[in-house]
């Protein structure tokens, strides 16, 4: 009896060395880099979880706004200067760093964003998916008025025109050296018998939320 028991401990504990060792061999020898994407079963036990860990009354949530062309402006100069860096103007996450996360962002132009409840999408966009590169954007308990308008955009994802993809191009975030290089060509073509009007001139520089 006694001796049973030292073995069936004894064996207890190679097998957990064992899988340890093999936990380790197998980080070590995959490495961290996230230029790999996580396997089937990885992708299907984090969704699981961070879909189960959005409490129901959360996912249940309805739109409060309606996606009408005003909140649909709104939204989408929101996502072209805080989203986009990572999702794209259109979603679909092909940006230099999207291409290069792990987890990537998803295609959210497709069913598996597009079948999410507004609850989800909202929760999502409120508190960030923890171990991804998705930050959490409103305060916490807050009725996010500007969380919602960003759901109704991404309804709209599907159904996005060329010409609001190139709006949207205006409003992304721009770097000094773009600034200073917009900057210069208004001072050449203003000097240069002012072929750019003064109204254009002065719209340009700043973030415009203005979509004309
Ligand atoms: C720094 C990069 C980054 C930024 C900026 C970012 N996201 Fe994300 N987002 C991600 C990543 C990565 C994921 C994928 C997370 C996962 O796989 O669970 C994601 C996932 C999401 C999802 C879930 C989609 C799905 O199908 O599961 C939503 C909704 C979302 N983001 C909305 C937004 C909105 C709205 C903004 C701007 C206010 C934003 N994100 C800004 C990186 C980013």
């Amino acid at each position: 009896m006694r001796y049973r028991l030292v073995v069936s401990i004894v064996s207890s504990v190679i097998l957990l060395l064992a899988g340890a060792g093999f936990v380790t061999w197998y980080f070590v020898h995959r490495g961290f880099s996230t230029r790999n994407q996580p396997g089937k079963i990885e992708a299907m036990l984090a969704t699981t979880l961070r879909r189960a860990a959005i409490p129901s009354h959360e996912r249940e949530l309805k739109m409060p706004v309606k996606g009408t062309p005003d909140v649909l402006r709104e939204g989408m100069a929101h996502w072209a200067d805080h989203c986009a860096s990572c999702h794209g103007n259109n979603g679909g996450g092909e940006t230099m760093y999207g291409k290069t996360m792990y987890p990537r962002p998803p295609d959210m132009r497709l069913a598996s964003t597009q079948e999410l409840s507004d609850g989800e999408l909202y929760y999502t966009i409120k508190n960030g998916v923890r171990l991804s590169g998705m930050p959490a954007f409103g305060e916490p308990g807050d009725d996010d008025i500007d969380s919602w308008k960003l759901v109704a955009f991404i309804r709209h994802l599907p159904k996005l025109t060329e010409q609001e993809e190139l709006q949207m191009e205006q409003l992304n975030p721009k770097t000094p050296e773009e600034f200073q290089e917009e900057r210069e060509e208004h001072q050449f073509l203003n000097s240069d018998g002012g072929s750019a009007s003064p109204k254009t001139s002065t719209t340009h520089h700043k973030r415009n939320t203005e979509i004309p």
